[in-house]
């Protein structure tokens, strides 16, 4: 007898009435109209299963701080940087640990089982690295956790000197943080900004270890650390296994040294990740009208064959007051910012929180295929159009055969006048 079979699904690829058997944790099988006695057995309805939403870039050292000590009152990205730095005295492991097992609560809720975190490394004390270690074990159940070595003041600018923050870096990877960060557009100079690169990818390619580095979040269209990223990621043989975070300054530049950039991306490999929610409220802070959207160049990156996710990268923190681990109403957004309206780039936004990401991360065992794990999200939508449209309710979630999380399906009762039988 199966563990489970969910009959009468819709997948993500548009095949309709198809039954997934999961035994021991893993799927066995997919096929249409499959009848087969199981422990569990779930009528899909026609609803669409999916395989878990995962976030390639987010920040669980900082999540859940709105408000401490102050609002961000210019709502930039450097007043943001400035106020993390007011509030990180004042952390304490416990009061971390607590916020971010509350943001992985939410996040399964919503169906979100892979999470590519950020975290700070220019404390000495690693606080924020020994706490987000602890959730990751924690949350392995039922959330993927990855974590980022991210100097956040700038390893070259930080205030401890050079030495000591590559030293604070490399102790957070010995304590088993999974991928080297890096912002280089926040060090002094562009020089140092592209030493920074040069030196962290060269340490990413000893250790054998991943790259996501905050890369050209600004609105200077002369911010080019993506060419040195894209140039390292060559020159040390890390072809897809280097990421670049936010690439907003793309949005701003000239149309043909782009022309020229996005080939050496697609060569390199390079992944991307745009974080739409962010972008869209810390770019064009210093614009009047017209203001620039920030977004980096989503369908064209796309369409040059370079992996392209949606990230969250905040929820209630000194960059973003709002947020719900959501990835569905990040799609949105991107959807919106970077006009993917056609029926099939509004599919690209459903992979660009699903597959894309998954590819990021290098997620073992990720996708509805038999063989891989079984988790996935039955929502309430027909298709990703819709789900990403309504931000669907995530009906339940599984995570390697077993039941997560659900919520009840959304029924509006009408009560209008003349209009009895009313149906929303
Ligand atoms: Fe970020």
């Amino acid at each position: 007898m199966l563990d489970l079979l969910v009959q009468n699904a819709t997948l993500p690829d548009g095949r309709k009435n198809m039954s997934v058997a999961v035994q021991d944790g893993l799927i066995v099988e997919i096929s249409p109209a499959l009848a087969a006695d199981a422990h569990q057995l779930i009528d899909a309805q026609g609803q669409l299963l999916s395989p878990p939403f995962v976030d390639a870039h987010f920040h669980m050292d900082a999540t859940l701080s709105y408000g401490l000590p102050r609002v961000n009152q210019s709502g930039t990205l450097l007043e943001g940087i400035a106020l993390w730095g007011e509030l990180k005295p004042l952390l304490t492991q416990e009061a971390l640990i607590e916020r971010a097992l509350a943001y992985c609560d939410w996040a399964v809720a919503k169906g979100l089982l892979a999470i590519r975190s950020h975290v700070d490394v220019c404390d000495p004390r690693l606080l924020a690295v020994e706490a987000l270690l602890e959730v990751k074990r924690r949350v392995a159940p039922y959330i993927d956790l990855q974590l980022v070595a991210f100097p956040q003041d700038g390893v070259l600018r930080g205030a401890q000197g050079p030495e000591q923050h590559m030293n604070n870096l490399k102790r957070a990877l010995d304590k088993g943080v999974d991928v080297v960060g890096g912002i280089p557009h926040f060090e002094r100079t562009m020089a140092d900004g592209a030493l920074s690169v040069r030196l962290l990818c060269e340490l990413a390619a000893e250790r054998g270890l991943r790259v996501d580095m905050h890369c050209d979040e600004s609105d200077d269209p002369l911010s080019r650390h993506v060419e040195t990223l894209a140039f390292e990621t060559q020159r040390l043989g890390l072809h897809g296994r280097v990421t670049g975070s936010h690439l907003t300054s793309m949005h701003s530049m000239d149309n043909y040294y782009v022309s020229k950039l996005l080939p050496l991306m697609a060569e390199a490999q390079l992944q991307v990740v745009a974080n739409p929610l962010i972008n869209i409220t810390l770019q064009g802070r210093h614009d009047t009208y017209p203001k620039r959207r920030g977004m980096t160049r989503v369908p064209e990156l796309l369409a040059a064959g370079v992996n392209v996710a949606f990230g969250h990268d905040c929820v209630m923190d000194p960059w973003y007051s709002l947020g719900s681990g959501d990835m569905l109403d990040v799609a949105h957004m991107g959807l919106h910012v970077a006009q993917m309206t056609s029926q099939s780039a509004m599919r690209q936004c459903f992979d660009a929180v699903t597959v894309n990401p998954a590819r990021i991360l290098g997620l073992q065992g990720y996708g509805l295929e038999v063989g891989c794990d079984a988790s996935f999200v039955l929502l309430q939508a027909r298709d990703p159009v819709e789900a990403i449209r309504l931000r669907a309710n995530r009906l339940k979630v599984w995570k390697k055969g077993a039941l997560v999380a659900e919520t009840a399906p959304i029924v509006p009762k009408l009560h209008l006048p003349g209009r009895p039988n009313a149906q929303a």
